[in-house]
């Protein structure tokens, strides 16, 4: 008896089964078996309990600094290519596997460290992200930050202009979120940057389809930046974490820079100039346009969200659906 080679052995399973050839990453924690046979160096304490997924743009940078100011709270180590992100569940990182992922939470039995999480902007929208990360972490808890799509779009636009972007520096912010679908292919890869996202109640939908609405916490970008204390009391009381960190004590609204800033041997540090940049208002006329192209995804969100039981709507969005156009 004899066997084909590896190679063509592989090669005709995947022509039987086509819908394998993208892995989807389990728990090996969560599987008797599998724990049997793994390298006993490896721990399930080498996983996020929680995690920050976005959108980009809604103040993701300053919660992750916030979340990190705490004694038991600790993020992934930085990543050579994306710094504080991993970008694991949405990109070609999650073909290098489960160990590549676990690496970034190193264990140290002397720390403190109760509850690792990691940030990463771009798993909002990612279409094949809730799946993966439901199939790795079904018990993970998920964070996301909401403010108005028209004002991430335009955030979006000035942040993509000021990393130097020809489409974003050639095509005014009108230009870009009206551009049609015979424009060249750059200008309509950034009007989808800055549109699609924006359009929360389709993604989170996406993400109820694996977790339950209890797993998720929305937090209201405008109150992250009047009231971040609020923001991250109600944040820990849904996390259950202990102890309990008054956050009075750590952060300060600082007038030079506009925002709330850390609060570090009695100085404020504050974010870099990349966050909370100075750009002129939005003008009039993509405004209107984009309360009208946001109108059925806002309206689609305030029904999300009563469904899964949240009272208060956002103030940002009770403006944007009112009528002032
Ligand atoms: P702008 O620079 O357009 O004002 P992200 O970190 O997800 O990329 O979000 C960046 C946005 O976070 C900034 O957008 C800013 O409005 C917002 N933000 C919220 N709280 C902040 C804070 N304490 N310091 C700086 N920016 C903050």
């Amino acid at each position: 008896l004899t066997s084909a080679p590896p190679l063509q052995i592989a090669e005709t399973y995947f022509k039987l089964y086509p819908g394998e050839v993208d892995p989807v990453w389990g728990n090996p924690c969560l599987d008797a078996r599998h724990q049997k046979i793994w390298s006993k160096n490896k721990s399930c304490d080498s996983l996020p309990k929680f995690l920050v997924i976005g959108p980009q743009k809604t103040g993701t940078t300053a919660l992750y600094t916030f979340l990190s100011l705490h004694p038991a709270i600790a993020s992934n180590t930085p990543s050579t290519d994306t710094f504080e992100e991993i970008q694991f569940f949405n990109a070609h990182n999650y073909l290098r596997g489960l160990d590549w992922y676990m690496h970034f939470f190193p264990v140290d039995v002397n720390s403190t460290t109760k509850y690792y999480f990691e940030k990463s902007a771009t798993y909002f929208d990612g279409e094949l992200v809730p799946k993966r990360v439901h199939a790795l972490l079904p018990h993970a808890k998920l964070i996301t930050i909401l403010i108005s799509p028209a004002k991430r779009a335009y955030s979006w636009y000035q942040h993509i202009k000021a990393h130097g972007d020809a489409s974003a520096n050639n095509y005014t912010f009108h230009q870009v979120i009206t551009a049609i679908d015979t424009a060249p292919k750059s200008l309509r890869d950034l009007r989808n940057r800055c549109l699609n996202p924006g359009k929360y109640a389709q993604h989170l939908e996406r993400w109820l389809t694996y977790f339950a609405p209890q797993s998720l916490h929305i937090i209201d970008g405008e109150v992250l930046k009047s009231n971040p204390v609020e923001v991250m009391n109600e944040l820990q009381k849904f996390l259950k974490i202990t102890p309990f960190l008054n956050y009075t004590e750590h952060l300060r609204f600082d007038s030079k820079k506009g925002f709330y800033c850390q609060v570090k041997n009695d100085r404020p540090k504050c974010l870099g100039r990349s966050k909370g940049r100075h750009y002129p208002p939005m003008d009039d006329k993509s405004q209107k346009f984009l309360q009208r192209y946001y109108v059925s995804h806002n309206t689609a969100l305030v029904k999300l969200m009563k469904r899964i039981g949240i009272r208060s709507v956002p103030n940002w969005l009770k403006d944007d659906l009112s009528d002032n156009t």
